[in-house]
């Protein structure tokens, strides 16, 4: 059992730690001009500046204030037992939502001991808080609202005595708990009487959306035989959603969550099948005895992908290929059924953040969260009308999807991955574009996309809609992948944010510009606490507090750009940074702040506000210590925070 329990450690603790990419795309290394090099070399300092002056130029664009950053900011803090919040002084941090609290009004009371069952947590707050978003009730915007929130996965602490195994099986009451505490959660939050920021409960709108919850098939895919399992014959409706990491929100006011880390959670035991099935092995999909995270197979067979001759549709072995999806709710109609839509493309999906043009054309970014992976986008058939919001129901059932090439020279191409072309054809083992689609990645292979750090979070200026990228960080990068002037550091742990901007500003574009934000790492020059010189490809070309391994990322209204940071804090390379962190940058000066610093061991993650930009809401995920939750119990749990200013002014300003 230790090992089995170990390995569950293991797996967790790097769930996105493989690279598993086999297509070679050219490292750009040998196409990486000298000027560009030098540029990266001697820091972003004006000459990138005016590389992109044609876009952000000029400080009106954004309708900002002369000081972007209205606050002094924290320091780093590495004390090993760090175990609150830190933030800017001036303002309040607030545990407001943490695992186990009653989201449905039968909710039984939280046992601080995890000993609830798994009806129990089907009523109350998933773990793992992740991407989230508010969304304002008309009447009263910047006072009333749903917030909803992605619980990613699941941590051992979810039991009394971690996850266990009898008789080499996981118990089904434990499993049930863990799909139980996956999913979203939807809750109604206002402020009182007396401007304070509360949970609604009971709530018309209060929802769980589960490992369990039967949502429709959308998109090319819908009834298609690769979805089709003995369990759903038809191919239309699959039980649940898995390991929803990021997210995004439709101009028509409904939440996309998306689905990341879905392949560990199955297994495909024949080594031969697993060797020749392009869905499951190009995703890291077990081909072990078990799956790679918590075995559920051994007590629910839906996750055991083995084919199986003997049953319809060869059991569920086409499981595997109903997640990796981006899956569309809205959270003011607590009865509709969410909708896995398909045109997005199947792979380890990060986030799926818009960008609307003026001419209600729309793009859908995705990072393909693992070593090497890729930058997507959707491209909507059809344009948002926002004058008739609900012709947009199913929008996003039609569209074009493409993948990102970044070419040393600043420039960018949109690689359509479309059935019968760029080589997408039945020779090259594409023969429809479902396939295309369910092989999201093969597809991208095959067109050239270029592998990247590992794409987390994007986030689209309010105004200049200009595109950001997180590329978290990889330690393979030079070894499984090629440097390129995108991904430009061997052994890269510390990561680096990208930007670009679309060809005429048009969100459909298939051409664009780019350049390195920033690469993160300590300043060029700091010595390690023992006074040796830090080595170069640990140091970055931050223009202020330091940081490792972005994640989160999103603009406020006023074109701040705020970063989440996701590092394992007890790494030798991530002494210098402390615990995970969530910092402020402007986007012109790239002047970075540190805003809030989490307890030890979490990662920071989601991020919201009130339409006002009075509250903000961020997420405390899997805090090693006892970081007191929203209760004041004191078992390590992941929290929701709510960080308010203490004169009531809007956040950042
Ligand atoms: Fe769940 Fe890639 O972070
Ligand atoms: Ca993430
Ligand atoms: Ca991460």
């Amino acid at each position: 059992m230790t090992q089995d329990l170990q390995q569950f450690h293991a797996a967790l603790a790097a769930p996105d730690d493989q690279s598993i990419n086999p297509s070679g795309n050219p490292g750009l290394d040998q196409l990486v001009d000298q000027g560009r090099r030098t540029l990266l070399k001697g820091g972003l300092g004006l000459a990138a500046l005016s590389l992109f002056g044609g876009v952000l130029g000029s400080r009106e664009l954004f309708a900002a204030p002369p000081q972007l950053l209205g606050f002094t900011g924290v320091p780093v803090q590495t004390a090993a037992d760090f175990d609150r919040v830190l933030v800017q002084p001036g303002y309040t941090a607030r545990p407001f939502f943490s695992w186990g609290d009653a989201v449905l009004a039968d909710a039984p009371a939280w046992n601080p001991d995890a000993s609830d069952d798994w009806q129990a947590q089907l009523r109350q707050a998933g773990d793992n808080h992740d991407g989230m978003h508010f969304f304002p009730f008309a009447e009263a915007p910047d006072s009333h609202g749903l917030l909803v929130i992605n619980h990613e996965y699941v941590n051992p602490t979810l039991h009394p005595g971690g996850m266990t195994f009898v008789d080499g099986r996981r118990p089904l009451a434990e499993v049930k708990k863990e799909q139980a505490a996956h999913g979203v959660s939807v809750i109604e939050v206002r402020k009182d009487a007396a401007g304070h920021w509360q949970r609604v409960l009971p709530s018309r709108w209060n929802r769980r959306i589960s490992a369990q919850t039967p949502m429709a098939i959308g998109g090319p895919l819908a009834g298609h035989a690769l979805m089709k399992t003995a369990s759903d014959p038809a191919g239309r409706e699959v039980l649940g959603t898995l390991n929803n990491c990021s997210m995004g929100v439709t101009p028509w006011g409904t939440y996309l969550a998306c689905e990341e880390n879905w392949p560990h959670y199955f297994v495909n035991r024949d080594a031969q099948d697993w060797e020749a099935r392009v869905a499951h092995k190009r995703y890291g999909v077990g081909n072990g005895e078990r799956s790679k995270y918590y075995a559920w197979e051994t007590a629910d067979p839906r996750f055991d992908a083995t084919p199986d001759a003997g049953q319809p549709h060869g059991g569920q072995v086409n499981e595997p290929n109903r997640f990796g999806w981006v899956v569309e709710i809205d959270p003011f109609d607590p009865d509709s059924q969410p909708v896995k839509r398909t045109a997005f493309g199947r792979f380890s999906r990060e986030c799926a953040v818009l960008s609307l043009g003026a001419d209600g054309r729309m793009a859908f970014y995705s990072g393909d969260d693992a070593k090497g992976e890729y930058v997507y986008k959707l491209v909507p058939a059809g344009r948002f009308d926002a004058a008739n919001p609900g012709a947009s129901r199913d929008l996003l059932d039609e569209g074009t999807l493409y993948v990102a090439r970044f070419d040393a020279d600043g420039s960018g191409r949109w690689l359509a991955l479309v059935h019968g072309q760029n080589g997408l054809t039945a020779e090259n083992g594409f023969a429809s574009q479902a396939e295309v689609l369910v092989n999201a990645r093969a597809a991208a292979d095959r067109v050239g996309a270029t592998p990247m750090d590992r794409p987390e979070w994007v986030a689209v200026h309010p105004v200049s809609r200009e595109v950001y990228v997180t590329l978290t960080n990889n330690d393979g990068r030079g070894e499984q992948q090629p440097l390129d002037s995108a991904n430009p550091r061997r052994e890269n742990l510390h990561g680096q944010i990208l930007r670009w901007n679309e060809k005429d500003g048009d969100p459909a574009a298939s051409e664009f510009r780019w350049e390195l934000f920033l690469l993160a790492g300590e300043q060029p020059g700091a010595k390690d606490p023992q006074g040796q010189a830090v080595p170069a490809h640990l140091t970055g070309t931050i223009n202020g507090d330091i940081f490792s391994s972005p994640d989160g990322l999103a603009f406020d209204g006023a074109g701040r750009l705020w970063i989440q940071t996701d590092y394992a804090d007890d790494e030798p390379a991530m002494q210098a940074m402390g615990c995970n962190q969530l910092l402020c940058a402007d986007p012109l000066s790239r002047e970075v702040r540190r805003f809030l610093v989490g307890p030890r061991g979490c990662e920071i993650t989601g991020i919201t506000w009130s339409p006002d930009y009075r509250a903000m809401w961020i997420n405390v995920q899997h805090p090693a210590l006892s970081y007191p939750a929203s209760d004041g119990q004191t078992r390590a749990r992941s929290t929701t925070v709510l960080v308010t200013r203490d004169d009531g002014g809007v956040i950042g300003a």
